[in-house]
């Protein structure tokens, strides 16, 4: 039985636990969005979506690491373009809080996908848009775009004047300080950042004597980013942290892990690998909400004094 409030609001967006599902992860169908929601998730979030249907890289494009309990994928933002993805959000349930994650390779670009997914007739409203800013793996986008301070402030700036929505940007770890690009969005006017994305790696089959992934590199997730992850956010939270709320992310896979990117300064988690080939999120996501339940009334603390605790 739930003994503490797990309620969060990250800027004006409340959502009912602090647990969001990460892009690119059941994210692709209305309904694996709609089931994630209701087996517990907080919030859920919905593949990248572009304005053009994009086929992604050849395979292999995904492969499990289970020595590191760690995915490495290289799909290069496969995704059915926007006009596609419409009828997929025509059916997500009205009580599903839902954010939806957009790429593009300019203002202009993001500025189009978010029209596009905006005209579409749904039954909820996004509690935000997520601009992917981030993926290590697609020529032109992603971390293409989110690796340039002035690049990042100005999208975020020609997004946030255009739409009057909640804009959370997410940001990548293939840089040398993250902080510079966090701050940068910040200035465009972002409402939330999220860190991270996947880290840059490469896998190599010593048979063939060559690299296995179909584009060669790919990004590292699950529970070997976890470190790097918490560092992401320790950092931000010290540059930045009252100022934006963080949401972290980065190979959680327990509800301890939960507590430690909360103490690091994020006012809310998203969780992707751990659900790599899950069809149905309800005994994990049951179990790190009863987990930071428990701990959350041992400790006798609520969401908003764990936030940040670990600094000094
Ligand atoms: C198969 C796969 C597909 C992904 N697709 C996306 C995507 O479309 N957009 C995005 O922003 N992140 C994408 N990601 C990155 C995750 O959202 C997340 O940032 C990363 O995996 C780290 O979290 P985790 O360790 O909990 O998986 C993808 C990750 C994986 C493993």
């Amino acid at each position: 039985m739930m003994m503490k409030e797990l309620k969060t609001t990250i800027g004006n967006v409340e959502i009912k636990n602090p647990l969001i599902l990460a892009s690119g992860i059941l994210g692709s169908t209305y309904s694996t969005l709609n089931r994630s929601f209701h087996e517990g998730f907080g919030a859920v979030t919905t593949k990248s979506i572009g304005i053009e249907p994009r086929e992604g890289h050849p395979n292999p494009s995904v492969l499990y690491l289970p020595e590191i309990h760690s995915v490495i994928n290289a799909i290069g933002l496969a995704n059915p373009g926007c006009s596609k993805f419409s009828k997929e959000l025509q059916n997500i349930e009205s009580d599903v809080s839902l954010i939806v994650s957009v790429f593009g390779s300019s203002p202009d670009e993001f500025i189009s996908v978010i029209d596009c997914l905006r005209k579409v007739r749904m039954r909820t409203s996004p509690v935000a848009f997520e601009l992917n800013l981030s993926c290590p793996h697609a020529k032109r986008f992603g971390m293409a775009v989110g690796t340039d301070p002035e690049v990042v402030e100005e999208i975020v700036k020609e997004v946030k004047t255009t739409f009057n929505i909640p804009i959370w940007v997410k940001l990548t770890p293939n840089i040398s300080d993250i902080t510079k690009i966090g701050e940068a969005a910040l200035s465009g006017g972002a409402d939330a950042l999220v860190a991270i994305n996947t880290i840059k790696a490469l896998l190599i089959d010593i048979e063939a004597k060559k690299p296995i992934l179909g584009n060669i590199r790919g990004g590292l997730s699950g529970r070997a980013i976890k470190p790097i992850g918490l560092r992401a956010i320790y950092d931000l939270f010290e540059s930045i942290g009252p100022k934006i709320p963080l949401i972290g992310l980065g190979g959680i896979s327990k509800w301890e892990d939960v507590v430690e990117y909360l103490l690091a300064g994020a006012s809310a988690v998203q969780i992707g690998s751990a659900f790599h080939n899950y069809s149905s999120p309800k005994v994990l996501i049951t179990e790190l909400l009863n987990g930071l339940d428990s701990y959350l009334v041992r400790e006798d603390l609520t969401i908003e004094e764990l936030k940040g605790m670990a600094h000094g």
